[in-house]
């Protein structure tokens, strides 16, 4: 259909022509594209912008908002051009009988490309998020700007930025990038709190593949250039989906996890009552050999609800782990070196993983759980070269600043300044407890020992036996949780099987906590 249903060359004059009219129209507008298009759309393994809302907020309680809205392009011939809902969906419903504000865009209208009334249609449905204190997720699904509108689509998008901005830390925002997402496209999620990404149909870059190659000459597919694996692993997507669906249920689970916005607690579930419970198969959850790696995962499913946690950026920085859980109903932001992976080293990445996500918490109220087993940072030249410092001093810094409830449990080794990092005491921690295997230590034995009884190793007549000697007595004397006890840095050393039972009522203890800090504009992140 070309032109527009409510430009009909009969004016209606009655009411009731007027409301056919208008059943009319809607009717046209809600079809998008039309049916060869939304075939097109779901050929190509995509469900259409209306289903993917249907998914999304409960029945019935979906009020769409800027339907009739407009495009006022002339050039290029777009004078009367007919784009219905000016290809994307906007309004507002409930998910889990909470208010979320959604804008979805729709690919079988002028490919959901934005121009300046789709711009406008999205701000105002994020101003509304924002006034209202309610999440806001869209769908991601275009070319980009509109390339007939130039700097109006150009300045559509800046504005879509500056709001992203404005709602960051104030009310949780979500991205599930479900089609094409380039080039400067990718700053508006880039610049939510998560992005999930489709596997088989999104991509996300900033210059496509044939730019690329006429540029610097690489020859990259587009897949292997911003598909989710690829986005994955540079950290810049938190979730791949297996399909729309898998990625609706994704932002469901973590709306479920999150307050509205920064002046609410999370939503508890259950009813807050404490479970007691010893679970004796963690006291062998750690080898004996102080070297040996081990999953850290099973433990952390022992520790929280149901042993589900919601794992964040699992194949970006795997050496350590983050995502959400709930302890006795309410939710917990788990942080964890991996020692299954580089013995749980912390490097760049997953210094800027950490630190990202315990800002995330602490915007919205979710205490932190942080489990320490950390051999230190990576020592290495492209670590140096790549500003480890810069990077590790992001932990530091989201740490210090977080005021929200933060435990932190020593598993085994805490050394230096990956230690302080995984917020010890010093760093804020509220509450620190060992369990017998911990090692807490400004280095690992054997390289102290190196440096400290150097000339006597280097006399001894079986030099690796003194080593291994002196590292023992190293470990007796210093690197033991009765030296830390000893020194108020660790409230308690526990058994392993006690843990649930000592995390749940730490955070119960520390549900009232009120943490003030000295006035200031912000601090200064380490960039
Ligand atoms: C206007 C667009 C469009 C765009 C797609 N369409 N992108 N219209 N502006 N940016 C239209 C197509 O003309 C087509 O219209 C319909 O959408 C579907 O597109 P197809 O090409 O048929 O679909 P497909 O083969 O699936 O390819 C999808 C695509 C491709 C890969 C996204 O359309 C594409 O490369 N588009 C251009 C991408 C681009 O260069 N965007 C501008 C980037 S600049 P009809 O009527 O024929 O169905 C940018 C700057 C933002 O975004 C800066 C922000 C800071």
């Amino acid at each position: 259909m070309t032109t527009r249903e409510t430009d009909d060359q009969q004016q209606p004059k009655t009411t009731r022509e007027k409301i056919a009219q208008l059943r009319r129209a809607r009717l046209h507008l809600q079809r998008g594209g039309g049916r060869e298009r939304i075939t097109r759309q779901h050929e190509s393994g995509k469900l259409t912008a209306r289903e993917r809302i249907d998914l999304l907020i409960e029945k019935e309680t979906f009020q769409e908002l800027f339907l009739f809205a407009r495009h006022r392009a002339t050039a290029f011939g777009m004078a009367g051009k007919d784009l219905p809902g000016e290809g994307v969906v906007t309004g507002c419903g409930t998910v889990a009988g909470r208010q979320v504000f959604v804008a979805a865009q729709d690919f079988t209208v002028a490919g959901g490309s934005v121009g300046e009334t789709q711009a406008d249609k999205i701000c105002q449905t994020m101003d509304l998020a924002l006034k209202c204190g309610a999440p806001f997720v869209t769908f991601n699904d275009s070319g980009g700007a509109r390339i007939q509108e130039g700097i109006d689509a150009l300045s559509g998008y800046g504005r879509i930025f500056y709001r992203n901005v404005l709602l960051s830390g104030v009310v949780p925002q979500i991205a599930i990038i479900a089609g094409p997402c380039a080039g400067g496209a990718a700053y508006s999620p880039a610049l939510m709190d998560f992005i999930i990404m489709v596997r088989g149909t999104s991509e996300m870059f900033i210059t496509g593949p044939e730019v690329l190659k006429q540029v610097t000459g690489e020859v990259v597919t587009s897949t292997e250039l911003g598909g989710p694996d690829a986005q994955m692993s540079s950290g810049v997507a938190h979730f791949v989906a297996e399909s729309d669906a898998d990625a609706v249920h994704i932002c469901q689970q973590l709306l479920n996890f999150l307050p509205a916005n920064n002046l609410e607690d999370p939503p508890e579930q259950g009813d807050g009552a404490i479970h007691f419970y010893d679970d004796p198969a963690l006291n062998s959850a750690i080898p004996d050999d102080p070297r040996a790696p081990y999953d850290v995962k099973p433990i952390i499913e022992r520790l929280v609800d149901n042993g589900e946690l919601l794992e964040i950026h699992k194949t970006f920085a795997p050496n350590a782990i983050i995502g959400l859980a709930r302890i006795n109903g309410s939710t917990v932001g788990v942080v964890a070196n991996q020692p299954a992976v580089m013995a749980g080293v912390l490097n760049i990445d997953a210094s800027d993983k950490i630190a990202g996500f315990v800002r995330f918490c602490n915007a919205f109220n979710i205490p932190l759980l942080t489990l320490i087993d950390v051999p230190g940072f990576l020592p290495g030249v492209d670590q140096e070269r790549g500003g480890i410092i810069r990077h590790g001093a992001k932990m530091l810094f989201a740490y210090g600043a977080s005021t929200v409830p933060k435990v932190s449990l020593i598993l085994r080794k805490a050394y230096g300044g990956a230690y302080l990092a995984m917020c010890g005491k010093d760093l804020g921690a509220d509450r620190v407890a060992a369990w017998p295997t911990c090692e807490i230590a400004v280095m690992g034995p054997e390289g102290a020992v190196s440096i400290v009884f150097r000339d006597e190793i280097k006399k001894a007549s079986n030099p690796a036996e003194a080593r291994a000697e002196f590292a023992s007595r190293y470990r007796a004397e210093f690197a033991s949780p009765y030296t830390g006890a000893g020194r108020n840095l660790i409230d308690d050393i526990i058994e392993p099987s006690e843990t649930r039972r000592y995390l749940s009522l730490a955070f119960a203890s520390l549900r009232t906590k009120r943490e003030l800090r000295p006035q200031k504009k912000h601090g200064l992140v380490p960039m």
